[in-house]
């Protein structure tokens, strides 16, 4: 197996298929996860990089958001794509493992990793939802669902279960309560939590100057 030719090959799949994505999921998304794991691997000793790679290109294939809440449709994807792409069993075996435990899945539900390479995917995923990306990323995300800014009557919910928490329909807004601000205490390595500490801030210092001007204060 070529390494170099099974990174082209996943590279190239999901650019095709995340080129037109609206939700704050595109194409681009993934090259900021790519380029972060990378980042975190530098900062990180003993992570196979060809796996941080090729997983952090591929975990966003077959969402479960755009497939009725399944969970096991986008392990099941990719791993049809890798055998196609020529990706030895094994390393087919290690990206499922990856791309399976890389989403939240809501505020009480943990979310095990099962190595370093999962660790390592998984923080650079969750750092993209936070900080000055994140911001944009919830409401073009929640405009694509027709949700509204904020509602202020209406509270944020803690799910404890992942179907309730795939099936939230809450404002953007409280997408912050529900996901965004909890990110920061639920990282894996130490480099991800040393970027995460100005994004948490940013979004608080967002959400102050939100309901400031909400209520005509500035
Ligand atoms: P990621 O690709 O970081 O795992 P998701 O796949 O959960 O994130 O969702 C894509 C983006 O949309 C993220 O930035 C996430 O915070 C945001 N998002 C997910 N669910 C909602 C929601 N119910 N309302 C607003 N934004 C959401
Ligand atoms: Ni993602």
């Amino acid at each position: 197996m070529d390494k170099t030719q099974v990174l082209k090959r996943a590279q190239t799949y999901v650019r095709t298929l995340f080129e037109n994505e609206g939700t704050g999921h595109d194409w681009w998304h993934l090259v900021r996860v790519r380029n972060m794991a990378l980042r975190l691997c530098e900062e990180t000793p003993g992570a196979d990089t060809f796996i941080v790679e090729l997983a952090a290109w591929l975990h966003d294939v077959g969402d479960h958001k755009f497939h009725d809440g399944d969970f096991e449709i986008g392990p099941k994807m990719v791993g049809e794509q890798l055998r196609l792409m020529g990706a030895e069993p094994e390393v087919v075996g290690r990206v499922m493992a990856i791309v399976t435990e890389v989403s939240f899945k809501g505020a009480g539900v943990p979310t095990p990793v099962s190595s370093l390479e999962s660790a390592i995917v998984q923080d650079a995923d969750r750092l993209d939802a936070m900080g000055a990306i994140g911001i944009a990323r919830v409401f073009a995300y929640g405009g694509s669902k027709g949700s509204p800014l904020w509602d202020p009557e209406e509270k944020p919910v803690l799910h404890s279960d992942s179907a309730a928490y795939a099936g939230s329909k809450g404002s953007s807004v409280n997408h912050f309560y529900e996901k965004l601000l909890l990110l920061r205490d639920r990282l894996n390595t130490d480099a991800a939590k040393s970027i995460a500490g100005s994004r948490h801030a940013f979004m608080l210092e967002y959400l102050n100057r939100f309901y400031k001007e909400w209520d005509g204060e500035w």
